[in-house]
């Protein structure tokens, strides 16, 4: 069967080709409901597929956004990716999803192919900071592009983050307010800016209330459950804390299996916190309190900055607020 163009569209609906097209741009403005009725009728009719590529050649738009995450097997960055997806489609956009597996050398490569695929603009939570040569690409690509999540906030670029200061200090507040004094924390990597915020949010509070936190109650963790269980099952024997804080919930979901292994109960013995608020946790018995953050909106409201910078529309970044989430996991010391 022959391709139907845009050509044939135009006759059959008795219009011309830039009338076509128009509709097709939703630049509608001005014309009648009758003509716009009438060439979509016909474009149904004929089962019209635009040819992206041509048309990408008129609009010097391909109508695709590059996304990259570090780590999509963490379920907080599919939720994260579900905000952004829902808000691209909304503006006919569709996404390319990257996985850095926090390696500098992927998340460059990524940066390369993205270009190479004409993306209008790239969504880009990096694995910490970036790296000089992603810094360098993303300059000279002249691509639009936010960083989101993860990354420094500056007052250049337009961002969205997490206030994780004060996630990590309404943990701290939390855990004091239920009456715990021997409490550790379990840290993200220590050289992403989210994770050193967490832990100073939370030193915070332990200071506020005069609560001493000893180093060796500051547990280098690295955001994975594997590592969290490992460093839970080698300190909880060995240590008399009542309470901890994990600095993202796959690490609370590692501390838990190192708890019932052990025979430590939960909350009755150990306190736990979590960070993230990810949708698996609902499965955990006890249900973890945590420190939520709105994952989806973030997604979303990332996009809507993105298109705002692709369209030169001006666009403010974003800091959101975490919320405690009081489950079953923590309970008030006796
Ligand atoms: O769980 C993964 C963590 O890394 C989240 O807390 C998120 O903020 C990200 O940076």
């Amino acid at each position: 069967m022959e391709k139907v163009t845009i050509k044939d569209i135009a006759r059959e609906a008795g219009v011309s080709i830039t009338t076509v097209s128009r509709v097709l741009n939703k630049k509608e403005e001005g014309m009648s409901k009758e003509t716009r009725e009438k060439v979509l009728r016909v474009i149904e009719k004929v089962n019209y597929q635009p040819n992206q590529l041509a048309r990408s050649l008129v609009t010097k738009r391909s109508k695709m956004l590059g996304l990259i995450v570090p780590n999509i097997s963490n379920p907080f960055f599919p939720e994260l990716c579900r905000g952004a997806e829902d808000e691209a489609n909304k503006s006919n956009y569709s996404l390319i999803i990257c996985n850095s597996d926090d390696q500098s050398e992927k998340e460059e490569n990524y940066l390369r192919l993205l270009k190479e695929q004409q993306v209008d603009g790239i969504l880009l939570s990096s694995k910490d900071q970036l790296s000089q040569t992603s810094k360098i690409q993303l300059q000279e690509s002249k691509t639009p592009f936010i960083i989101f999540d993860r990354g420094e906030e500056s007052n250049q670029h337009p961002g969205v983050f997490l206030d994780n200061e004060k996630g990590g200090y309404l943990a701290g507040q939390h855990l004091i307010q239920l009456g715990h004094t021997q409490i550790a924390c379990l840290t993200g990597p220590t050289n992403i800016n989210n994770s050193q915020k967490r832990l100073a949010g939370f030193q915070r509070a332990l200071k506020e209330a005069s609560i001493e936190l000893p180093e060796s109650f500051i547990l280098t963790g690295d955001f994975q459950m594997d590592t969290a269980h490992r460093i839970a099952r080698e300190f909880l024997p060995n240590n008399t804390v009542t309470a901890i804080f994990a600095c993202n919930d796959l690490m609370a979901c590692g501390i838990y299996q190192a708890a019932h292994e052990i025979g430590i109960q939960i909350p009755e013995q150990l306190s736990i916190i979590g960070f993230d608020d990810i949708p698996l946790i609902t499965a955990l018995i006890p249900k973890l309190t945590t420190i939520r953050q709105n994952t989806y909106e973030m997604g979303r409201k990332a996009i809507e900055l993105l298109i705002n910078e692709i369209e030169h529309k001006p666009s403010e970044g974003v800091i959101f607020e975490p919320t405690l989430v009081v489950r079953e996991s923590t309970k008030k010391i006796n």
